[in-house]
């Protein structure tokens, strides 16, 4: 298991922020502290630099929304996925979160990333459609 910290007063309302060499995000808002492993459902792109407003987390590279505090994707379909919670606590004025895994080293460069994703693409089989307006519940 891995461990991390930061200061609570550090970290900002409605915004996320990178933690555990990258590996979580971390978002503070009115209702408390919740964690992420850092990536998106969309493009497994990672989430640092999500806002929050009115409760839905929005992604930074193509707005995909995510209600809190589950992390789940707003969308119609009642089996809407999830993004994966990590536990997190506040100890001594710290947020502390532990990853349940050791963190692995990044894959290589952008363009590898986007080879491997573009190997497994399946064009007559897209991912669900995304409904940026839509709520789930
Ligand atoms: S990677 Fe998050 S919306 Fe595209």
């Amino acid at each position: 298991m891995a461990r991390s910290r930061l200061p609570l007063d550090e970290l900002p309302q409605n915004e996320a922020v990178a933690l555990a060499d990258g590996h979580a995000v971390v978002v503070r808002t009115d209702d408390g502290v919740r964690a992420f492993v850092n990536r998106c459902l969309h493009q497994d792109l990672p989430l640092t630099g999500a806002h929050v407003a009115d409760g839905v987390l929005i992604c930074p590279h193509h707005f995909w929304r995510y209600e809190l505090p589950e992390g789940r994707l707003c969308s119609e379909a009642e089996s809407a996925a999830c993004l994966t919670a990590v536990d997190v606590e506040i100890d001594d004025g710290d947020v502390v979160v532990d990853l349940p895994w050791p963190p692995t080293p990044e894959p290589g460069s952008l363009r590898e990333h986007l080879l491997a994703r573009a190997e497994t693409w399946n064009r007559d089989d897209p991912p669900e459609p995304h409904h940026p307006g839509a709520r789930h519940g």
